[in-house]
């Protein structure tokens, strides 16, 4: 069943209140609910029936005011409970029994390990009782949580707690109040046996907020960093956003077993494990950094989620989107800015630039879904962010901040939609974003085509911009977006040029943004006195593909001289990718492979240059990804792919083994004298050494060998160790590889991220035999298909980052898939459903891998009875 956008209604009840009570037991729960409610005012007039959303539960009893309900009362679906109130106001208490021991959904209330927890959003909560399941009801909520209190010593709520005692048979409780109405969505719960590291922060109100973050026992020792990222997380929304926290306590609890990353309920944010647990010796630099963004998402959405949440599914990037871009900010500010957006924008570019070109492409904000968990993507939220950069770059900080306050102050305490940011916008700024809004409902990545023509007499330069967008599914036609263009002009000496446009009375800078908004426009610049080289697109302005016929020398050009570090990096992604793609085209035609030595050149420069940070040199080191070469290609030929970027990569270790061995030499043995701090300086200098040291592998030089496995051994960290055994289990070295993999699998076997870890980096091993390598791997006593994080570490990097193996020719990485797929829909439908997203891109390859696709995905549809979240992403793959 598809829902649309443009069939919303507002509901026909309101809930003001709720009281719940849970019963928590090995084999069963209870749950009781009073909700005070009554017929919305804006709902027009009379009393129509009443439905409530309710799953996968016993009804034992129900109430409406003094009188007790009997099955002729009520009407009863798999799906809903409808009942005819009798009056405008009214209470409706109900009772339902339920089995989070046996959920292995992950959805709603659910079992992970020994304690109980709850995920709610999107539609989780109608699995715990009978309600308006939908984020434009909100409620205040009262709960109390009953559980034998030597299992379950720590109850929590969302809220403040108000009272606790003992009950009979060993039994406690404990009530919590949460004063902000929330829709069902941000509902929590946890049970367990729970230790916490507490801390506070002072408001810039000077309130005194609690800190408490609860882990299990043997984790104690793993919270510091997120309770750091916390407190940096809240002074940033004070000083940046002016938002300040509301409640007495703010509580994290992390989970082993959880679909996503983690979520932002109300005063209680549920994280899955991977996003809280870090020390030196079990997580990577990447991994502190991904928690500490994580830690900053899910409390900025206190404002941009709770107390200003969505109307309805189809605003999810209103939350979303502007809660990545915030918390994509203030990574930048806490690390290196420049180091943050390529991240940002290679990931963008390699996978939401694939939905985007796929049949599950849809818009920022989607007009239609069958299960709302399948867009949870890549476009609403890191799209979305790319939009909320627009229109930061178009109004500028100021009135960008002008509108959030706007925002904040007219809908604290609403459910809106992101027509009602955009009006926020507006109001502020006095900018029209009529048709800036096309963002938000056109799928698809607009191609922006650049052409250049030089006037010498005239002294004038103009840049013609063509900008068109592909069609996507429901969406043949499209109208031009507004593209902000933020761009430069270098004269032969690398000197910046003022930017004076045609009319204008002076020049405005020498980097500036034009704004697009037509089909074809062009955009004159005089007193030009020489061709310019133009720097386009920088900081990556817009989410879009731009062409410009560069010259190789002219990327090398401005890889040396654009003041514009993102543009550095740029430059010279784009000169690897020309180079690769005509090593590319060399394999193809069966001719020996021939490395364009400016490729060589360039990086020399890069490495020889001390003065650049060196968390840029080791991206300007990274060549594209196989999946992003991928990506960019008409037709994807990953074997291809893969032989030229080895090719190059190998050329490069042998050309440039001098000064990748000094910079490597020179960093380890920095490694080797300091303790492990997680800051950018040390993540800057650790990156470069890691990439130095697989380039040098390539060489099969024993003093390089000896050099990783001295770094493997000898080092206090995961982020030397971890590098170091994915380097050997990508060589040929097998007694070293066996011998790093057996030590650490001992030394880890009792921490399962370390595990995930592990399993990982044999997954994505490009060698020969991936596939029987993972299916061994997944009878390791260590794996386990209904953990989330193992699925993720083992199955989706074989599928997503081990192309050349997941890609073989006879289809049986395609099949190994689909089975996967066909298993996890049994017991965790989004999962499942996640794990089909190479299965999508079918239309990449060549018409025998197409065919083998296709012949999964319709294995699939004829396996069984599928959920609605595998259902719809196969059904529009196919169509
Ligand atoms: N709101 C959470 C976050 O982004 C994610 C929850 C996802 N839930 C889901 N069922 N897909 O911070
Ligand atoms: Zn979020």
């Amino acid at each position: 069943k598809t829902i649309y956008l443009k069939d919303y209604q507002v509901p026909e009840y309101l809930i003001d209140e709720t009281s719940l009570t849970f019963e928590l037991y090995e084999d069963h729960s209870l749950v009781h609910a009073q909700l005070v409610m009554r017929r919305n005012p804006e709902a027009g007039p009379g009393l129509p029936l009443l439905v409530l959303n309710g799953q996968n539960m016993e009804l034992l009893s129900l109430r409406l005011d003094d009188r007790d309900l009997t099955a002729a009362d009520y009407l009863l679906s798999p799906s809903e409970l409808t009942v005819q109130p009798d009056s405008a106001s009214f209470t409706l208490d109900s009772t339902v029994r339920i089995h989070p021991e046996t959920n292995t959904a992950l959805e709603g209330l659910y079992k992970s390990g020994t304690m109980f927890c709850t995920q709610c959003e999107a539609e989780g909560f109608r699995k715990i009782t009978y309600y308006l399941d939908r984020p434009d009801v909100m409620s205040s909520f009262t709960t109390t949580v009953s559980a034998d209190k030597q299992r379950y010593p720590v109850l929590l709520s969302n809220g403040n707690p108000i009272a606790s005692g003992d009950g009979d048979n060993g039994r406690h409780w404990a009530t919590w109040q949460d004063p902000f109405k929330k829709p069902a969505y941000l509902f929590a719960l946890v049970a367990g046996d729970l230790w916490c590291v507490e801390d506070t922060f002072t408001t810039m109100s000077a309130r005194e907020v609690a800190l408490r973050i609860y882990v299990e026992p043997e984790n104690i020792d793993k919270c510091q960093h997120a309770m750091d990222s916390l407190k940096k997380s809240m002074r940033w929304d004070e000083e940046v956003y002016g938002r300040e926290y509301d409640l007495d306590i703010f509580m994290i609890v992390a989970v082993n077993d959880f679909n996503m990353g983690a979520m932002e309920n109300k005063g209680l944010n549920i994280f899955n494990s991977s996003a809280v647990l870090a020390k030196a010796e079990t997580a990577t630099d990447a991994a502190h950094q991904r928690i500490e963004g994580i830690l900053a998402h899910e409390y900025f959405h206190n404002w941009s989620g709770n107390r200003v949440t969505c109307r309805d599914w189809f605003q999810l990037s209103l939350k979303e989107g502007f809660t990545v871009f915030r918390d994509a900010e203030f990574s930048a500010d806490m690390n290196s800015r420049t180091v943050k957006r390529i991240e940002d924008v290679a990931y963008l570019r390699t996978h939401q630039f694939a939905e985007d070109a796929g049949p599950m492409a849809h818009p920022v904000r989607p007009d239609s879904y069958m299960e709302i968990s399948n867009f949870y993507t890549l476009t609403v939220y890191e799209k979305g962010a790319e939009v909320l950069r627009m229109i930061h770059t178009l109004l500028g900080a100021e009135a960008f901040r002008k509108g959030s306050d706007l925002y904040f102050e007219r809908h604290d305490g609403q459910a809106v939609t992101c027509d009602d940011f955009i009006k926020a916008m507006e109001d502020a700024s006095g900018v029209d974003l009529t048709q800036f809004k096309r963002w938000y409902s056109q799928a698809g990545t607009p191609r922006l085509d650049v052409r250049e023509a030089y006037d010498a007499a005239a002294q004038t330069y103009t840049l013609t911009f063509k900008q068109s967008c592909p069609a996507t599914p429901g969406q043949p036609e499209k109208q031009p977006f507004v593209i902000p263009v933020e761009l430069g002009l270098l004269n032969a000496q690398g000197v910046e040029l003022p930017l004076r446009l045609q009319g204008e009375a002076e020049a405005l800078g020498t980097s500036r943004v034009l704004s697009l908004t037509e089909a074809e426009q062009s955009f004159t610049f005089v007193d030009i006195a020489e061709q310019p080289l133009p720097s386009l697109l920088r900081g990556f302005s817009a989410p879009v593909k731009l062409s410009f016929p560069y010259s190789r020398d002219q990327l090398m050009f401005l890889m040396q001289h654009d003041s514009d570090g993102f543009n550095r990096w740029e430059a010279g992604q784009q000169l690897a990718v020309q180079i690769l793609q005509e090593l590319i085209a060399q394999h193809q035609a069966g001719k020996a492979l021939e490395l364009d030595q400016r490729l060589i050149a360039a990086l020399r420069t890069v490495l020889e240059n001390d003065q650049l940070d060196q968390a840029m040199v080791a991206e300007m080191l990274s060549l594209p990804g196989e999946a992003y070469l991928a990506e960019i290609s008409e037709v994807a030929d990953v074997e291809a792919i893969h032989a030229a970027r080895e090719f190059a990569r190998k050329q490069i270790a042998a050309e440039l083994f001098e000064p990748l061995w000094a910079r490597y030499q020179e960093n380890r043995a920095i490694s080797r004298e300091r303790a492990y701090v997680a800051e950018a300086a040390e993540f800057a200098r650790r990156a470069l050494q890691n990439i130095a040291l697989s380039y040098l592998m390539e060489s099969g030089k024993d003093e390089v060998l000896a050099a990783c496995l001295e770094q493997f051994e000898q080092t206090d960290n995961m982020t030397e160790r971890l590098h170091a055994m994915a380097v050997l289990v990508n060589s040929p070295f097998e007694a070293e590889k066996a011998a790093s993999l057996a030590k650490f699998a001992e030394h880890f076997k009792d921490n399962p991220l370390v595990m995930d870890q592990w399993f990982s980096v044999q997954a994505g091993s490009p060698l020969p035999g991936g596939l029987a390598r993972v299916q061994q791997l997944m009878q390791h006593p260590a794996f386990n298909l209904k953990n989330p994080n193992k699925v993720r570490a083992l199955i989706g990097a074989f599928a997503n980052q081990n192309l050349i193996n997941f890609h073989a020719a006879d289809g049986s990485g395609y099949r190994f898939l689909a089975d996967q797929v066909i298993a996890l829909d049994g017991f965790n439908p989004q999962i499942a459903a996640r794990q089909l997203a190479p299965l999508t891109r079918w239309r990449k390859y060549d018409a025998t891998r197409q065919a083998l696709i296709q012949g999964e995905l319709k294995r699939i549809l004829a396996s069984g009875e599928l959920s609605a979240d595998v259902y719809e992403v196969v059904s529009k793959s196919l169509n």
